[in-house]
């Protein structure tokens, strides 16, 4: 899924219940670049798992790393 064009109420882990806004805000305030840092420190992608490559992307349009 191409996270770029979702906007912040998407959720992005439906296990967790976390949307695209929330994820970007705790990745930002923690400096996070690491996907499994990011699960633990925000709850999400630690359940089913199936989120885990949108998790990353969103990491990766934050720190705009994903050219
Ligand atoms: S959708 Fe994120 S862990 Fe299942």
């Amino acid at each position: 899924m191409d996270m770029r064009n979702k906007d912040r109420d998407f959720i992005v882990c439906p296990c967790r219940g976390k949307s695209k806004g929330e994820i970007e805000d705790i990745i930002r305030k923690n400096r996070i670049t690491d996907v499994d840092v990011l699960a633990q420190t925000a709850n999400a992608g630690n359940k089913c798992g199936g989120c885990r490559e949108d998790l990353q992307q969103i990491i990766d349009i934050v720190w705009g790393t994903n050219a």
